[in-house]
């Protein structure tokens, strides 16, 4: 058993200069009025002189918000790297995604907001942690000749993603939105189960302490850029 401890530049004023437009008054030819309109003769689209601070501030800003992302990556998968090995990592996912079916199941109809908040969290954490499985851990099993448990697993994760995308069809105050929760809650219970306490664990056992170690950056790595 594992301990539990994602311009143009506009031409169009050179040609106004040969075209009066209809309507303009005598004393101001169309040249004048798209100078006066434009200063500089500049495009519509170009950048103004004082594009720079704005250029820079827009860049700050991307600055930042890259910053935060990765700030929140750090957070969220060093939280994780400190659980331990990759197999107590992924037994926490389970633990956390079942705690969010629960918060599913407490809702009623009336709580759509809160039914699609809750799908949502629960898709993205599935996601990353089907993720992690599915590129690192179950491709690890085959070489590691367990092909068989491995396919069982990545196909039950096909089934995972059916249950998303029925929910999601089927709209948050469908009558029968709890039924498919519970469903949903079973069929990932049983999977976390065969992973926990018969897969991991065998295939643990024959991996080298490096080999342990190899796989718990892998899947640390895998995580944090899907955090
Ligand atoms: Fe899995
Ligand atoms: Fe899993």
């Amino acid at each position: 058993m594992a301990t539990r401890t994602r311009s143009g530049t506009s031409n169009r004023s050179k040609s106004s200069t040969s075209r009066p437009e209809r309507g303009s008054t005598s004393s101001q030819s169309s040249e004048s009025r798209t100078r006066s309109s434009r200063p500089g003769n500049r495009s519509a689209f170009s950048w103004g002189d004082n594009a720079g601070p704005i250029i820079a501030a827009a860049l700050g800003g991307a600055a930042i918000g890259f910053a935060a992302n990765y700030g929140r990556k750090f957070l969220i998968q060093g939280m994780e790297a400190t659980i331990g090995d990759w197999d107590e990592i992924l037994a926490t996912e389970h633990d956390m995604a079942l705690a969010i079916f629960d918060k599913m199941l407490a809702t009623d109809a009336t709580q759509t907001f809160k039914r699609r908040m809750l799908l949502m969290k629960l898709t993205h954490a599935l996601d990353k942690h089907s993720h992690q499985e599915e590129m690192v851990v179950y491709p690890a099993l085959r070489e590691a000749n367990e092909e068989a448990d491995a396919d069982h697993l990545e196909g039950e994760h096909g089934y995972i993603k059916t249950f998303i995308y029925e929910l999601n069809e089927m709209g948050a105050d469908a009558s029968n939105w709890l039924e498919k929760v519970r469903e949903f809650r079973e069929l990932v219970s049983r999977h976390a189960h065969m992973e926990e306490e018969e897969v991991f664990p065998r295939f643990k056992k024959v991996l080298s302490e490096e080999q342990n170690a190899h796989v718990t950056s892998l899947v640390n790595r895998d995580g944090f850029w899907m955090a």
